[in-house]
């Protein structure tokens, strides 16, 4: 789809009810997402989300989709080093996943990704706001904004590819970054609080039914306001996506 130019359509489920919705619809990948930590089990961050939770909404998701790709996130300190997050991979494949998703670009995940790349397992990089580290990043913040930050993460989205990443978030970043990255890159990048400049986009799906506890980010858009069902309006999302009409600047980071 990267190759072809078309827009490559996101969102997360958690559960087979949601999955099928999602796949009927017509999405092309869906994220089991350790923000299920958030969503559904009202954490305030995604840290104490376990493997074992990961793997049983994984494997209910599963049950639901048979189209979109499934993406599954390996949550925090299952991927500390190779072995370790070789054996956090295993899990999640064998529940369902067709590829896993991580967070950062040290050289320790580099690591694991060329170990998982080398065993065959697809992985999707995620780069920006990365919010297993909300603590080191004091906060839910824009990344990318300082040029040496820039600098970092245009280097390690470089060296994600290199280790074998065939696919790559970006949360949180300025558009003209993100826009700099894709152009350089060729796997696809999927962006969330992005801007349009990539390949796809990603949104929690509670965010895009306006369900929040507070404070909403500005780059959420409530496609369930306008009424009609669910399914109706994961289409719209869908057809926003894939006609570039989705994010639009004021839901984005400018420079
Ligand atoms: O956990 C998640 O849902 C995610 C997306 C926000 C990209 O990582």
């Amino acid at each position: 789809m990267r190759a072809k130019q078309e827009p490559i359509s996101v969102l997360t489920a958690y559960d087979a009810s949601f999955a099928r919705v999602l796949d009927e619809a017509g999405v092309d990948c869906i994220l089991v997402g350790d923000s299920l930590g958030n969503v559904i089990q009202g954490r305030k961050t995604t840290v104490p989300v376990t493997l074992d939770d990961m793997r049983y909404h994984v494997s209910a998701v599963r049950r639901g989709s048979n189209r979109a790709m499934l993406i599954a996130d390996l949550p925090y300190m299952s991927y500390h080093n190779r072995d370790v997050a070789v054996e956090s991979s295993g899990r999640l494949m064998q529940a369902g996943a067709e590829m896993v998703k991580l967070e950062g670009g040290t050289p320790i995940i580099l690591d694991s990704v060329k170990a998982l790349t080398d065993l065959g397992v697809p992985v999707c990089g995620h780069l920006g706001l990365t919010p297993q580290s909300v603590h080191q990043l004091s906060g839910y913040r824009v990344q990318g904004r300082s040029e040496q930050a820039r600098e970092q993460l245009i280097r390690q989205a470089h060296e994600l590819v290199a280790a074998g990443a065939a696919m790559l978030v970006l949360e949180c970043v300025p558009v003209s970054l993100a826009g700099r990255i894709q152009s350089e890159l060729d796997i696809p990048i999927i962006g969330i609080g992005a801007g349009r400049e990539v390949a796809g986009q990603v949104l929690v799906l509670y965010d895009m039914f306006g369900i929040q506890s507070g404070y909403s980010p500005r780059f959420v858009r409530n496609f369930l306001a306008d009424g009609g069902s669910i399914q109706a309006a994961v289409e719209r999302y869908v057809a926003a996506v894939k006609q570039g009409d989705f994010p639009s600047d004021a839901e984005a980071f400018l420079d």
